[in-house]
């Protein structure tokens, strides 16, 4: 059954449009035709925090914030005063110790960070910062040494808050150590998290040691402020991020539909239970908490499958592919799921380019699917090729709607176990 009309409420479209676009939707299928458009002209401009200016406003804040500390102590003392390895020692403390409290901002999964950068990129840089504050605090005290000519500090009988001073350094050792290599372990990335959280203990012991002993924060009032607010800040957003969002933060959206797309993946579909919409960029990701009393509530991040185009649906295909995945085909229709998003950078709209080579591997089709649907659903007549591996062509996600698509939209199946039917290319893609 087709139907001509507004194609969603374009006031909650990707991306802001305030577009009227007539098309033709396929009530059945979900299927939508636009007519007489393509994708770039449908897509209005971007959210103001994916651009490229918000960027680099927040980089060059977190640059400031980091160095205001060190400043700050300089500024106050008219410069860099005689013994000039006390104050390297003193600098690397006070630089690795605003570091760690920015931590909490870069792992934080805020929105607004997220965009122009992606959470990705924010996590590779969390870990970064995580490995230089650590360099600069195991430094502090070895230069503090060597400044006052004696090794007296790193003896076993220090006063408390050098023991406190110690323990923070060794704490933000083991931290970064388990980071890296929890899986290693054996550790489940879910118990990792949480013992993760821990970190938060590495800067308040940090800052009790600090200014308890540090001759800067002890001389200064202003410094001791901007301590204050640095501890206080990280301690804030750290309580908003792990009781205000998953309390309050989180949309409510319930199952309407669950179905088995291959042997072990399947799809699950929600709609708001507010009937607002959440407006992803296709290729975007949430994170999902499904609250089944009495089975596995947890939250995991899932691509947002379906084309933003589908008024008022969250649809994500999943993998049985651990302890929680495992558990995906259990929600029944009605179910609720708390969904934080959308999130990621993962997306064509960002992407200004005549043609798209995408490469997928198994349940990773997901985010390029959601772009498949989106260039198909639009109209969009640029070319694509999909290189789309899996091992057999059981696993193949999405096979009748990938055939299904435009000519101009190809997809090319890779398989690496493929048996003696198959006649297409086999093998691993690289
Ligand atoms: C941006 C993004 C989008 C994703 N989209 C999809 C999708 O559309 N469909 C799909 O099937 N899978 C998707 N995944 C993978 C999915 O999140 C993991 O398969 C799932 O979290 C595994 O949980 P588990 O308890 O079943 O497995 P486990 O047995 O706990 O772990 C298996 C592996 O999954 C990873 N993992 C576990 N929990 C998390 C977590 N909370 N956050 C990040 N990684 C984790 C760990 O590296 C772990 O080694 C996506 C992952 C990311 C990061
Ligand atoms: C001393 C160093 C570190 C500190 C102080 C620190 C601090 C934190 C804090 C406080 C959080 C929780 C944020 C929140 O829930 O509000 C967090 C999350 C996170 N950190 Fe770190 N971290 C450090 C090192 C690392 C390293 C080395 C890695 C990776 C190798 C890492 C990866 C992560 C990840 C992936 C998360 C998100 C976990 C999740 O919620 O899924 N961190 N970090
Ligand atoms: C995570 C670990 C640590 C953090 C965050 C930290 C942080 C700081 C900070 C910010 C100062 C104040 C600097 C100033 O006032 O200019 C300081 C001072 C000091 N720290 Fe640490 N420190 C840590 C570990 C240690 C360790 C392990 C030792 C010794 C073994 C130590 C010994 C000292 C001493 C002696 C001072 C006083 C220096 C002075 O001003 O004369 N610290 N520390």
């Amino acid at each position: 059954m087709a139907r001509e009309g507004l194609i969603g409420d374009p006031s909650r479209w990707p991306r802001g449009s305030r577009e009227r676009v007539q098309g033709q939707v396929n009530t059945d299928s979900h299927e939508l035709m636009l007519t007489g458009r393509t994708c770039t002209d449908l897509l209005p401009p971007r959210r103001w925090t994916e651009s490229r200016v918000w960027g680099i406003v927040l980089a060059v804040a977190y640059c400031l914030v980091a160095v205001a500390p060190l400043t700050l102590a300089l500024v106050l003392n008219g410069g860099l005063r005689e013994n000039k390895l006390l104050e390297l020692g003193r600098g690397a403390a006070l630089l690795g110790f605003t570091l760690l409290t920015l931590q909490v901002v870069l792992a934080g999964r805020f929105k607004r960070l997220d965009a122009p950068f992606g959470l990705d990129k924010l996590m590779q840089f969390h870990k970064l910062m995580a490995v230089l504050a650590v360099v600069l605090l195991l430094a502090h005290p070895i230069l503090l040494s060597f400044g006052f000519g004696t090794f007296s500090l790193l003896a076993e009988n220090t006063p408390w808050p050098i023991d406190l001073g110690k323990a923070a350094l060794a704490w933000g050792f083991i931290t970064v150590i388990f980071a890296l290599l929890f899986e290693s372990f054996g550790v489940d990335y879910n118990v990792w998290r949480v013992v993760h959280k821990s970190a938060l203990l590495i800067p308040v012991l940090g800052f009790i040691h600090s200014t308890r002993v540090g001759t800067d924060l002890v001389t200064h009032a202003p410094l001791r402020g901007l301590w204050w607010v640095l501890i206080l800040a990280a301690g804030g957003l750290f309580l908003f991020r792990n009781t205000y969002i998953p309390l309050w933060g989180r949309r409510r959206f319930r199952v309407s539909d669950i179905r088995r797309e291959t042997h072990d993946t399947w799809s699950l579909r929600f709609v708001p239970t507010d009937g607002r919409p959440l407006p992803p960029n296709p290729g975007q990701f949430m994170f999902l908490r499904p609250v089944r009393p009495g089975r596995k509530s947890q939250t995991h991040p899932f691509t947002i499958a379906a084309s933003p185009l589908e008024p008022g649906i969250i649809a994500t295909t999943i993998k049985k592919s651990g302890n929680f995945t495992n558990t995906i085909d259990q929600p029944h229709p009605g179910d609720v799921g708390r969904i934080e998003g959308p999130f990621g950078r993962f997306s064509l709209v960002h992407y200004d380019i005549e043609r798209f080579p995408f490469v997928a591997g198994g349940v990773g089709i997901t985010p390029i699917m959601s772009m498949l649907r989106y260039l198909r659903d639009t109209g969009d007549r640029r070319p694509v090729v999909l290189l789309c591996g899996n091992k057999t062509a059981r696993d193949i996600l999405f096979a009748s709607e990938l055939e299904q698509l435009p000519s101009h939209l190809r997809v090319v199946h890779v398989l690496s176990r493929p048996d003696e039917t198959w006649a297409g290319p086999s093998g691993h893609i690289s």
